[in-house]
């Protein structure tokens, strides 16, 4: 299969890549991302000279590049691609729906006039919106978002939809609960939590910190979007879920009992405006309809990213100082294949 994968240079996609170029020997994986913040190419530094794996720099609302990157003959696009942090799109959502939205329409657009095989639209439970303490989100929730975030994720998703009924084009969504493991910036819980408390620094609890999320290790929504990919049927929504709700307040103990630090880091901030209370997945669909099941408990793999940014610690502290994004983008810039080439 020849794949596009998009946001490949971030935590899942770059995860995605691994994980399925070190399952099909056979795999093309190409992937776009604009490097931003977030993205990392030291997240792939060991893909780099593999003949199946190629790396393009570019914007996915670039609608002459998106339409350069799928070709006729791309198998399936994997839209990694988005801002994806709740609380920078708090402080500014503009792009956001600039990313998420329109991005989105332009690979579709791509994807539709160069008849790509299949779509696959990467979403998240958050367009649910919260739950009270009880219940979990179906497929069939309704769409409540609360924040920019999860609005332009909302609005992607109908985007796709609204492809397949009108174009019966191929695309299929997932939307999984919050993922950890190595490889995720550390402005999201967990590798902050575990990058403070291997410091010695507070780790920040919003609000009372009994905010519940439902926890999954990267690498089981990796497993879940491949069976997606090979069986998923299309214009079909897929939740993703490991069942392991937990409050943010109980995985900041856990961490610290894990490195053996004191609970007295633990230190509540101000609460993050419109925070939602509680997310909580049903994956049935998913595992009575393509077999999935999660693999690792929440424990182990707690235990295991703890232990990876631990053997990491270089990774960490250039994202932490933003060094990454000055040597790999010189790095980078010759080797990139450029426009010509690829068309
Ligand atoms: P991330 O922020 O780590 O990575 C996003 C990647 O997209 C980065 O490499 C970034 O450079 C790239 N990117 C951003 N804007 C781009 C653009 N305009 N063009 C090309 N590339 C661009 O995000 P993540 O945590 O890996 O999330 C990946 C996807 O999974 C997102 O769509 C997100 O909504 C979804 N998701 C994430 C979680 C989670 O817990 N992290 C849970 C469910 C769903
Ligand atoms: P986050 O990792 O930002 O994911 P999301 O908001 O998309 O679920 O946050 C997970 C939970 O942790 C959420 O309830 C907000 C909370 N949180 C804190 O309490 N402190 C922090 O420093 C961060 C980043 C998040």
């Amino acid at each position: 299969m020849r794949l596009l994968v998009t946001g490949g240079a971030g935590f899942i996609g770059s995860n995605f890549a691994h994980y399925i170029l070190a399952r099909y020997p056979d795999y093309h994986v190409r992937i776009i991302d604009k490097l931003t913040y977030a993205g990392n190419l030291e997240n792939l530094a060991s893909l780099r000279g593999n003949p199946r794996f190629e790396f393009v720099h570019g914007d996915i609302c670039d609608a002459a590049l998106a339409d350069t990157v799928t070709p006729r003959g791309t198998d399936a696009v994997l839209n990694f691609a988005a801002e994806s942090h709740v609380d920078r799109s708090i402080l500014d959502p503009s792009e956001f729906a600039r990313t998420n939205i329109m991005g989105t329409l332009s690979l579709l657009e791509a994807g539709r006039k160069n008849k790509v095989g299949r779509f696959v639209q990467i979403s998240t439970d958050e367009v649910y919106g919260s739950l009270g303490p009880t219940g979990t989100f179906t497929e069939g929730s309704p769409l409540r978002p609360n924040s920019p975030y999860a609005a332009s994720k909302a609005a992607a998703d109908l985007l796709v939809r609204s492809y397949h009924r009108t174009y019966a084009f191929p695309g299929v969504v997932t939307r999984c609960s919050n993922n950890y493991g190595p490889f995720q910036f550390p402005e999201k819980l967990i590798p902050l939590l575990i990058a403070n408390a291997m410091a010695d620094l507070p780790l920040p609890m919003y609000g009372d910190g009994m905010h519940v999320r439902d926890w999954i290790h990267v690498r089981d929504h990796c497993a879940a979007v491949e069976r997606v990919l090979h069986q998923g049927r299309p214009g079909e929504v897929y939740n993703i879920g490991a069942r392991r709700e937990t409050p943010n307040l109980e995985i900041a103990r856990l961490i610290l009992r894990l490195l053996d630090k004191p609970d007295s880091l633990i230190s509540y901030v101000k609460d993050r405006p419109g925070h939602d209370r509680r997310y909580a997945i049903d994956p049935s669909k998913i595992e009575s309809e393509l077999g999935w099941r999660p693999e690792t408990s929440f424990e182990e793999g707690i235990r295991g990213t703890i232990e990876w940014y631990r053997e990491n610690r270089e990774w960490m502290a250039r994202v932490r100082s933003g060094e990454y994004l000055h040597y790999y983008r010189r790095m980078y810039e010759d080797r990139q294949r450029t426009l010509s080439e690829l068309s």
